[in-house]
């Protein structure tokens, strides 16, 4: 039997010191549940940013320059970023069990390149966001496209589901070819994403206004990268929109499309999580990569 006369001389009730309720850096999320927090707080630093490093490109375009190896091109990358938003079958399959990245899995396809890219339809349940451990999934949303009502539908399904579990969505902003990337469009898509009920939500930079997105959005946005830019325009938009209110960023293609992704992966964070300007990132860039500047 246990000894536990040490128990009874050992009370400290700390009288002198008031339990101090945590506070808690994700914009939106101080009211939700602890397991819905406790995942949210891996996705995102402290500071209430997150360095997420999108690859996920493979589920509706097939083998993307850059991703054709995930395993000798990606993985390597993973220490480097909070995040890796990826699908269920790459991390399943490449992804090392033993990384300790928080995981965005995403939720939703349906359609390739071939096709309505619209057409998407959820691709996973929650209980295998669960299995993998997710920290996150991520349900894309076509506001003003063809299928923008099955979207929608998708998302909220996922909510649902992701409330029952505590795991947080990450809705994403999907821009149709005939839509006008501006900040009235992605005001409007990203506060109807968040007023549905997504933790988070990603969308892409806009030079004009993009503060007005942020402020208008209640949780947090992630800037989406786009299409592979020069070395200083990418590290330019990211500081602008980290300036402008985003809580981090979800870049693919500048990142893994560079000379040296490691070196661009640690100059993006720099600009996340240390408030480099971009000329301090390029540096780094430069310094990281022996002078790379592509
Ligand atoms: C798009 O559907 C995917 O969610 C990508 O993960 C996203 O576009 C980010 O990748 P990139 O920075 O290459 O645009």
């Amino acid at each position: 039997m246990a000894d536990l006369d040490g128990n009874i001389s050992a009370k400290d009730y700390g009288l002198d010191y008031p339990q101090q309720t945590a506070g808690f850096p994700v914009k939106g999320a101080g009211q939700l549940d602890f397991g819905m927090r406790h995942r949210l707080a891996r996705i995102f630093g402290p500071d209430g940013r997150t360095a997420m490093l999108a690859f996920d490109h493979g589920y509706f375009q097939g083998p993307t320059s850059g991703l054709e190896r995930i395993d000798l091109n990606v993985v390597p990358l993973a220490p480097y970023v909070d995040a890796l938003m990826a699908t269920r079958g790459v991390i399943r399959s490449v992804v090392p069990a033993s990384c300790d990245n928080a995981l965005v899995l995403r939720a939703s396809a349906g359609a390739s390149i071939l096709k309505e890219l619209s057409n998407e339809r959820l691709a996973m349940t929650i209980e295998d966001a669960v299995r993998i451990d997710a920290a996150g999934v991520a349900v894309q949303v076509f506001i003003g496209g063809e299928y923008e009502t099955q979207s929608i539908q998708n998302l909220t399904t996922m909510i649902d589901a992701g409330l029952a579990a505590g795991i947080p969505v990450l809705g994403v902003t999907a821009v149709g070819k005939d839509m006008v990337r501006d900040a009235r469009y992605f005001g409007l898509a990203t506060r109807i994403i968040a007023e549905l009920g997504a933790q988070m939500v990603k969308t892409y930079f806009v030079e004009t206004d993009f503060e007005q997105v942020t402020a208008g959005c209640p949780v947090p946005i992630i800037m989406a990268g786009g299409k592979k830019l020069p070395v200083l325009d990418a590290l330019t938009m990211a500081y602008r929109a980290i300036q402008g209110g985003a809580a981090g960023v979800d870049m693919g293609r500048n990142i893994f499309q560079r000379s040296n992704p490691t070196a661009m992966v640690q100059a993006v964070r720099g600009v996340v999580h240390d408030e480099l300007d971009p000329a301090q990132a390029l540096q780094l860039y430069r310094d990281l990569s022996g002078g790379a500047e592509d």
